[in-house]
């Protein structure tokens, strides 16, 4: 029998958050472990992968560290601030070590990558360090730390996608699941330390994919977000058929399932969404009309020291496909500020394609220099700081704009929401999402509906982030 462990779903404006389970584990595994993430949602994915692999060890799971045997933490390497949180945390989690001397730590993920053995100099009470390619290891690397040594396994893999692993669901809304179609990057933006740290790009087994989909709508799950750094380049080869299953076709296979299970993807490049991809969405009700389209500048010349391979004219080019193929479709985007040589005007053309795409949503960061990339070895870190955050404050107030009057537009409407579970502020009130992936608020009343049901919301107000309504 699983445990019962839950995680709350990643949001990612909630960066750093830690996350953790929610129920000990059940009496039968003599020792327990405890796992917080960070990051994206593919570590939230990956340490599903991890309980699972933790649990076929022997392990149970526990949602108080004082308590684990076996501490990991998750790590995110994207921005500094990002590695600072990790490390805080690190350093609060020592003390369990004071009082316990025989709980391991264990660091996880990127960072585990991107530091390699030099975490066990820097963090002394680390015992394993283990990279996102390397955690079928775990149980050896677990026993080398138990008899007194510092177990590392960074290799990073060009095969490696876990599929066989079945997750262990710590996203325990019931509803609603991530699925790793993909890992790694082989894009080298320039800024972007995920292709070192996460390594190249690899396409899990279409076949593994759609089963897994299939067990959660079995198991009573109503959504599946499929989950890469670069969903759009996804190209697998059945050998037995000899038929090659790309982006568009795999999303198709999962809509098929069930009209009753919604499908989500994150995330999309610009340079390689294609009409076939967006006719796909546009062909089934239950693909999701809701596309994370990172620009992350508006200006071609900085696109292009960033090395996203598309100008600022192709990007325009592709909202407008979008919105000619599916006018009810949301956006949403990734916007850095301050990148190495950014000019004033060039962040006024970053605002200007705000407004043209009106995104719905963005998620925004100022640049940070990470060790190794390509921009860190070619150019200089040159806007100063003040400059970065006054840019990021005055992208971040444009956006805070452009959601307000996106909700606005919404007034009056009446979408289909998938009934995600009580709201955080009141019991008597539903919170779910509509397919353009806005979060909507509204009275249970006496309606007999429950979470994980479709029901007809009526847009009536709204407040910067969330829709409110009532059921119709
Ligand atoms: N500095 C700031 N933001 C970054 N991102 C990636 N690398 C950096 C960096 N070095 C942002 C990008 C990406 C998102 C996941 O994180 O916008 O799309
Ligand atoms: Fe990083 Fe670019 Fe790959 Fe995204 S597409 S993970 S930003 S290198």
């Amino acid at each position: 029998m699983l445990d019962f462990i839950t995680q709350k779903k990643h949001d990612e404006s909630r960066q750093g958050e830690a996350f953790a389970p929610e129920q000990a584990g059940v009496q039968q595994f003599s020792k327990r472990f405890y796992i917080e993430s960070y990051g994206c949602q593919m570590n939230f994915a990956d340490s599903e992968v991890v309980a699972s692999i933790l649990q076929e060890g022997g392990f149970g799971a526990t949602r108080n560290y004082e308590e684990a045997d076996l501490i990991l933490i998750n790590t995110c390497s994207i921005r500094e601030k990002a590695e600072q949180t990790v490390r805080k945390r690190l350093t609060d989690l020592r003390k369990v070590k004071q009082n316990r001397p025989g709980a391991l730590i264990g660091v996880l993920g990127c960072m585990a990558e991107r530091l390699k053995s030099k975490f066990l100099e820097e963090e002394k009470l680390v015992d394993i360090v283990v990279g996102p390619d390397a955690y079928r290891t775990l149980p050896s690397l677990i026993t080398e730390a138990e008899g007194g040594q510092k177990a590392v396994n960074v290799l990073l893999s060009r095969e490696e996608t876990y599929a066989d692993i079945a997750p262990v669901r710590l996203g325990g809304d019931g509803v609603s699941a991530f699925v790793s179609i993909m890992r790694g990057c082989n894009n080298m933006c320039s800024f972007c330390v995920v292709p070192f740290t996460r390594g190249r790009e690899r396409s899990r087994d279409a076949i593994s994919i759609v089963n897994e989909c299939q067990v959660l709508f079995d198991e009573g799950y109503k959504e599946v977000t499929l989950l890469g750094q670069n969903v759009d380049s996804y190209y697998w080869v059945d050998e037995s058929t000899d038929t090659i299953v790309n982006f568009a076709q795999l999303l198709e296979k999962v809509a098929l399932i069930s009209p009753l299970l919604r499908v989500r993807f994150s995330t999309s490049h610009p340079k390689d969404i294609t009409d076939e991809v967006l006719h796909t969405m546009a062909k089934y009700e239950n693909i999701c009309k809701y596309i994370h389209l990172p620009v992350q500048s508006g200006s071609t010349r900085v696109l292009q020291l960033m090395n996203r391979t598309y100008t600022r004219e192709w990007y325009i080019a592709k909202v407008d496909r979008i919105r000619a193929i599916m006018p009810d479709c949301g956006i949403s985007s990734d916007i850095i500020a301050g990148f190495c040589t950014e000019t004033e005007e060039e962040h006024q053309e970053t605002m200007s394609l705000m407004e043209y795409s009106k995104y719905d949503l963005s998620y925004m960061f100022f640049y940070s220099e990470r060790p190794g990339t390509l921009a860190a070895r070619r150019y200089e870190d040159d806007i100063p700081e003040d400059v970065k955050k006054r840019r990021l404050d005055e992208i971040v107030h444009l956006q805070n704009k452009l959601s307000h009057e996106s909700n606005v537009r919404d007034l009056g409407k009446t979408f289909k929401v998938l009934i995600e579970g009580d709201s955080k502020k009141s019991g008597n009130d539903w919170k779910g999402r509509n397919s353009q992936n806005k979060m909507l608020v509204f009275p249970k009343g006496d309606h007999k509906v429950n979470k994980g049901d479709y029901v007809m919301v009526k847009v009536t107000d709204c407040t910067k982030a969330t829709l409110l309504g009532e059921i119709v």
